[in-house]
């Protein structure tokens, strides 16, 4: 067990967050801590007194209580109860207080994990294997947040215990504390290395965790579920889930077990310094050294200190596992995005007058040193509508991340208007783009929020999100919809109801529109893939008209969408090999062209 710098630094964030979090709460566990640590000593205490006054007055005498009224025996027992029924009550009162911080400060610290990683602007964070295993153990580190809070309340009643039986056992012999005290210290380096490598465990278990769940995704949502039927795959994903949790069981077995088998042999050394005095303690009492009172009260006093020791020392092995547990979760909020964006005055961005330029761009995913992109020269002149084609895995959708700025080029440059987008604040730059995803997402929200996040503050007219679906070809399924616009999209949700995937794409469509008279670029990556031939021509007409006056980027495999643009990018496995408009390529006779009369041929 090493309790570093960065190990108090984290303790002293999560303290610090719990008591923002949950101030009252905090406070109160603090209190109450303290009284159920006291309570035992002075409950001991009244012992001892109640029996040197009982021996004193039993002496040959034959009556009861009653006969004694004026004794220190009432209210010595009125004291007893009062105690026992506080420390009842408390005990009571502290473990709603646990729950009420635990769901306040907990709620808080998820709170913010969300906040943070939902605050990212790229998205690599999804991407990358190890990031995933951080955000996994981060997702754990929220329970082991409030843990720590808590095993740090725990250790507090231990230590309030433990202060004044501690002081009291010298008492007894000047070496009774020591002797408790040193053999006590075993146990603490023991449970350290125990919570270390149930440490190490879970550490090295975050991947699998992380698979189990994705295996659960697969089996307990609704997108899989068809051809997790369709296919029988629910033994597939079953058996792996099972291999997965077996693996990672057996680890964790072993490390418990092997941590039981260590706690037990040194709770003997513990066992032993216990003895010692207690056997001192009788030994004196048949001496006449101490009186019965002084019997019972010692031999408590003993058991207290060495239960207020186990409290603590177990308590500091939880709290020390709960530290490394947490660490993850406060390593995610101190995350840096990897795109960096410099401040800038906010009217830096104005109306477009040069347009877009890609200067030798190349660019891999992160951890990958295959170039996706490489040496890309295009250019959107104000106004001008341009077309990407190209085959499947040529490079165009990644083309179009990078002019949104969900990843940078690792070499190169984009520049809008001049200037490195980079440069630029990344929310004013998104502002001005409407984006058509190629895999679109079906927000599990009503109808109006799906085309409202295009504008959120456009979500409350419903003449403006009508009109937009309208002008994506989806009128007439709003007006099926049994809410209208209200009405919530997706089975899972309390009176919902599905879209076809068609009209899902036209959703897209609705809120790319919403945005367009803000946005002065217009992406849109294969906007019409899902929707039939026969309504294609209206959608496209309705987005060539918007694309009028601003720029706009199609990706497509439809030639005849590509055509209607001004110049054509032909993108071959990551480069661009051909460019002009749809005459001079036609002219040229090479692969814009093979790949039109091919898509025209088969038709006839
Ligand atoms: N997130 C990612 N991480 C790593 N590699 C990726 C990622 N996304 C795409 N790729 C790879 O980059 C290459 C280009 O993908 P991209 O999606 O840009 O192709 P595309 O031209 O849009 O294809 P399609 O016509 O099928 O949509 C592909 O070979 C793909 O394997
Ligand atoms: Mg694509």
């Amino acid at each position: 067990m090493r309790i570093d710098r960065q190990k108090l630094k984290t303790i002293k964030r999560a303290l610090i967050l719990g008591r923002r979090a949950a101030p009252g709460e905090v406070w109160l566990l603090l209190i109450l801590s303290l009284l159920l640590g006291v309570a035992p000593i002075v409950i001991l205490y009244i012992g001892k007194i109640v029996i040197d006054e009982v021996t004193r007055l039993a002496g040959g005498q034959t009556e009861g209580l009653l006969a004694h009224l004026g004794s220190l025996l009432p209210p010595a027992i009125l004291a007893f109860v009062a105690l026992i029924f506080i420390m009842d009550t408390v005990e009571t009162v502290r473990g709603l207080q646990i729950d009420n911080f635990r769901d306040r400060a907990g709620g808080e610290a998820r709170r913010q994990l969300l906040a943070k990683v939902a605050g990212f602007e790229d998205i690599s964070i999804f991407e990358n294997p190890e990031a995933l295993n951080t955000l996994q153990l981060a997702e754990k580190g929220v329970d082991h947040f409030w843990r720590l809070v808590t095993a740090i309340g725990r250790m507090l009643i231990g230590l309030f215990a433990f202060v004044p039986a501690f002081v009291l056992t010298a008492a007894i012999a000047w070496w009774v504390p020591l002797v408790l005290f040193l053999t006590a210290l075993p146990a603490v380096i023991v449970v350290g290395s125990v919570e270390e490598f149930s440490w190490d465990v879970e550490q090295s278990q975050a991947e699998n965790v992380r698979y189990m769940k994705l295996y659960e995704r697969i089996l307990l949502t609704e997108i899989y579920a068809k051809e997790v039927r369709l296919f029988r795959l629910p033994d597939f994903f079953l058996g792996h889930w099972n291999s997965r949790f077996r693996t990672m069981f057996r680890a964790m077995k072993a490390a418990r077990s092997r941590g039981t088998w260590m706690i037990v042999g040194w709770s003997v050394i513990g066992a032993l310094g216990a003895a010692v005095p207690y056997v001192f303690v009788i030994d004196g009492a048949l001496r006449g050294v101490y009186t019965l009172g002084d019997l019972a009260l010692f031999a408590g006093l003993i058991f207290q200190v060495r239960r207020s020791l186990e409290l603590m020392i177990f308590e500091g092995g939880d709290m020390y596992q709960a530290v490394q547990g947490v660490g993850p979760f406060f390593a995610v909020l101190d995350m840096e995005s990897e795109l960096s964006s410099e401040p800038v005055p906010p009217d830096s961005m104005g109306s477009t007058t040069a347009g877009i330029r890609f200067s030798h761009v190349s660019f891999s995913y992160p951890g990958s040193d295959r170039a996706v992109l490489e040496g890309i020269y295009l250019t959107i002149k104000p106004g001008e509508t341009i077309a990407l084609v190209g085959e499947n895995g040529a490079g165009k959708t990644t083309l179009t991340k990078l002019l949104c700025r969900l990843y940078d080029p690792n070499q190169g440059e984009i520049t809008w208007d001049g200037k490195d987008i980079r440069s630029l604040d990344i929310d004013q730059l998104r502002d001005r783009i409407a984006v058509v995803c190629q895999d679109y997402a079906h927000f599990p929200v009503t109808a109006r929020e799906n085309i409202g996040f295009g504008d959120l503050s456009k979500m409350d007219q419903d003449a403006t999100l009508l009109t937009m679906a309208r002008e994506a070809g989806l009128d007439k399924a709003v007006e099926q919809l049994p809410a209208g616009l209200d009405t919530p999209l997706g089975t899972m949700l309390e009176g919902g109801t599905d879209l076809s995937g068609g009209e899902w794409q036209r959703l897209a469509i609705a809120r790319a529109l919403l945005r367009t008279p803000k946005a002065q670029l217009m992406i849109l990556d294969e906007p019409t893939a899902a929707v039939d031939p026969q309504s294609e021509h209206e959608v496209l007409e309705t987005l060539r008209r918007l694309a009028r006056g601003r720029m706009a980027l199609i990706v497509t495999h439809r030639m005849p969408l590509a055509r209607s643009a001004d110049r054509i990018f032909v993108l071959q496995s990551g480069r661009i090999v051909e460019e002009g408009s749809h005459k001079d390529l036609m002219a040229s006779k090479a692969v814009y062209y093979t790949m039109f009369t091919r898509q025209a041929s088969s038709y006839l």
